[in-house]
């Protein structure tokens, strides 16, 4: 074991402030570059990378250690700091460099399996497996950093409103937010099992009826859900319930919240109040629940312009009650090759489409894949429902309206990436409110909570529960920033009459309900607040802010593609013992 030099400063913080002064670092070796009489060494921490320099004007054992160094030795350096005579713009500390006078290594390391550079493009897999490796790259410091002060000013900023930070159990009984539970077996009640949360849904509510008043929560939630960019078994949420309040009470602290994150951590001027649309007519518009504004290609419909029309895909789909709808893309013809649109084609099919109809805008006619069975008049008129001009691309699909919404919804994203028009520095925030209580499950065709069963229903449409159930709607709302789903909340019941009836249009019986969730109403019976709250997803938060393209850049130890910690090499098979002790066989 060697002494330890002790720290004066951190390499990446070194500027010209610092000239003259004696200081002492500790950090990796970044790169070693030997130029005869001259040894550079690049030292890197969490902060940074700083050159250090040893000359022939050291003694001749520490030149000669300095000369044995390798890629990710662990060092401290003693030296004095001097300007740069040629210096590095590319590099934070470029201006400056350390005269070393003394070294000491720390540890040795072998080649590394990875690079370890910001842009380096290496294998997921590889990446995850030696995260430890990963971690050391400046950018996923800066990250991680990062991260702690979004959750830092959540802390402060809702402390600072009133709320109470409190941890709720990890070890409970499923929460219905509708993905798969990944669950735990109980080796005190063999054959019994607990659920590791989806979110603290239950808990929060019950710590309203327990008077805790305003509650944030920092935590993790699991949810054996398909993986994608933005989507991770285990994340975290800010978790946030408050009593006594409506949907703009919530929404007012939220913004104040979302304000500050980006005054204090972004330096932007968000403006507040954001824009609310409601769910009909963020679908009606942007054909999704979390519309990204940043561009247009606004959907519109065109079922009665083509109703009697000769395209009998178009007249079939009206006649099942499905929808025509189209977005018309500025500028699109040029932009797209007929190879371009045969890819958007497949793609969209992916959501459902079973095919996209294009019209391409000329100078004074039309070409389109339907020129078959529409006129030139008839090109001309769905043209004009778009005011489209010479140059713009008409994409159109026809089918059930979830299809046709999600298709459009997602091709003018698409499209609008392909066009370069998603820009990093624009930051749209808005909430979608008055979401349907109820949708249709697409397998089974029975209606499902859209948010979750505790969500209350627009109390002046609470007689249509009985009735119209589908057409009620709910004091549910989401926040959105530029197209992605940040956070979603809603007021919830709190009389448990209504608890009880909105089981019943979900179909559960009485001891389903019971068994599920009877200490919830159970708690009800004893004087319940009005409440209602929000729930960040904090991973996607940090994503978007760091204009990372995926969750996994701000977690430390994120899962793989197919749920693998690649680091642990979980999941993994359990001893028989254990098994064996829990009462479990493996069929
Ligand atoms: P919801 O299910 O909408 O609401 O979740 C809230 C937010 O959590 C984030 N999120 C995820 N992030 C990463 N990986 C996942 N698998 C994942 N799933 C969800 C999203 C989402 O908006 N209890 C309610 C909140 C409430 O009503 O107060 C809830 O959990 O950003």
């Amino acid at each position: 074991m060697s002494t330890l030099f002790k720290r004066t400063h951190m390499c990446g913080e070194l500027t010209m402030e610092d000239v003259s002064k004696e200081v002492v670092l500790n950090g990796w070796v970044a790169k070693r570059r030997n130029l005869g009489g001259l040894i550079f060494v690049d030292l890197r921490d969490k902060t940074g990378i700083v050159q250090v320099t040893f000359d022939d004007t050291i003694k001749q054992e520490v030149f000669q250690l300095a000369d044995s160094l390798r890629s990710e030795y662990v060092v401290g350096i003693k030296g004095t700091v001097r300007e740069r005579s040629s210096k590095n713009p590319n590099l934070k500390t470029g201006d400056i460099e350390i005269i070393a006078s003394d070294l000491v290594i720390y540890s040795e390391a072998d080649t590394p399996p990875i690079y370890i550079k910001d842009d380096d493009n290496v294998d997921d897999n590889l990446r995850l497996k030696y995260r430890y490796l990963d971690l050391r790259k400046v950018k996923m410091q800066r990250n991680l950093t990062f991260r702690h002060k979004v959750t830092k000013t959540a802390r402060d900023y809702f402390d600072s409103c009133g709320f109470t930070e409190v941890e709720t159990p990890m070890l409970i009984k499923s929460t219905p937010e509708g993905a798969r539970d990944y669950i735990v077996p109980s080796r005190v009640y063999p054959g019994s099992f607990y659920a590791l949360p989806q979110s603290p849904q239950l808990f929060k509510q019950l710590l309203m009826v327990g008077g805790t008043d305003r509650y944030m929560q920092i935590v993790k939630c699991f949810r054996d859900e398909d993986l994608r960019a933005d989507r991770q078994p285990e994340f975290t949420q800010i978790d946030l319930e408050m009593s006594f309040v409506d949907m703009d009470d919530v929404i007012e602290i939220q913004e104040g919240f979302l304000k500050k994150v980006f005054k204090d951590l972004m330096n932007i001027d968000i403006k507040t109040p954001f824009p609310r649309l409601t769910w009909d007519e963020a679908m009606e518009r942007y054909g999704s629940d979390k519309p990204d504004t940043r561009f247009g290609f606004e959907l519109k419909k065109l079922n009665d312009l083509v109703s009697s029309c000769d395209f009998k895909v178009f007249t079939d789909a009206l006649a099942a009650g499905g929808d025509v709808r189209g977005i018309c893309i500025d500028g699109g013809s040029e932009k797209f090759s007929r190879k371009d649109i045969d890819k958007l084609t497949d793609l969209t099919k992916s959501y459902g489409a079973k095919g996209l109809v294009w019209i391409r805008v000329l100078d004074g006619e039309f070409n389109s894949s339907v020129n078959k069975f529409f006129s030139q008049e008839q090109l001309s008129d769905i043209a004009k429902v778009f005011n489209a001009k010479a140059g713009d691309l008409i994409f159109i699909v026809s089918d059930r309206p979830k299809v046709v919404f999600d298709s459009l919804g997602f091709l003018r994203r698409e499209v609008a990436k392909r066009m370069g028009l998603l820009d990093d520095n624009i930051y749209n925030l808005l909430w979608v409110v008055d979401f349907p209580l109820f949708e249709k499950d697409d397998e089974t065709g029975e209606l499902k909570a859209m948010h979750h069963p505790f969500t209350s229903p627009k109390l002046d449409q609470i007689d249509l529960l009985d009735t119209e159930p589908e057409f009620v709607k709910a004091d549910a709302y989401d926040i959105v920033l530029n197209g992605v789903e940040l956070g979603g909340g809603s007021i919830r019941i709190h009389d448990r009459n209504l608890q009880a009836k909105m089981f019943e249009v979900l179909g559960l019986s009485k001891e389903e309900c019971d068994e599920k969730f009877g200490f919830l109403i159970e708690a009800f019976k004893y004087g319940a607040p009005p409440h209602g709250g929000l729930a960040y997803g904090l991973d996607r938060l940090v994503m978007l802010l760091l204009g990372e393209s995926s969750i996994r850049e701000t977690m430390a130890f994120p899962k793989n593609q197919n749920a693998q910690c690649m680091v642990s090499e979980a999941p993994a098979p359990v001893d028989k013992v254990q098994l064996e002790e829990l009462g479990i066989s493996i069929k």
